[in-house]
């Protein structure tokens, strides 16, 4: 799981439109969903752009998959679109806010087209949705 720029600030961050619940609660709530599954986790949160592209460009040979919330860099990032593309690791974007009914700039993601899918608008439940696809992924029920 990597939490993208401000996430830290969950909680305090503009509370109306980012919900209430902190990064740390959002992390035991993956954790929790992790345990039943017997999946391990891994849950980095960066407001560097490099950072984020080292990450992902080690992930290859460490995990089965990415959750990722890429906050403001969704729709800024080459970097990290490239990244992600690179390691071919299935990827799920995950947005605590519905970012195609903000404003217009918020409407684009250039690191969608390189994932499997996107979680968008469910709060804190779009983690635990996009934890469920990644494990979808990585173990298919059919
Ligand atoms: C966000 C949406 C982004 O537009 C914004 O920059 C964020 C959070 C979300 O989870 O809704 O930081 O990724």
């Amino acid at each position: 799981m990597i939490h993208g720029p401000n996430l830290d600030l969950l909680g305090k961050r503009q509370p109306s439109l980012y919900g209430q619940k902190t990064l740390a609660t959002i992390n035991a709530l993956l954790r929790d969903v992790g345990k039943k599954s017997k999946v391990a986790l891994t849950i980095v949160q960066s407001n560097h752009e490099g950072k984020i592209v080292d990450l992902i460009g080690k992930s290859k040979s460490r995990y089965d998959a990415i959750l990722i919330n890429p906050a403001a860099y969704t729709h800024t990032s080459v970097a990290i679109r490239d990244a992600v593309e690179a390691c071919g690791l299935p990827t799920v974007e995950v947005h605590l806010t519905h970012i195609y009914a903000r404003e217009k700039f918020r409407q684009t993601s250039l690191i969608a087209p390189v994932c499997v899918g996107q979680v968008s608008g469910f709060g804190a439940d779009s983690y635990r949705l996009g934890l469920l696809a990644c494990l979808t992924i990585v173990t298919p029920i059919h």
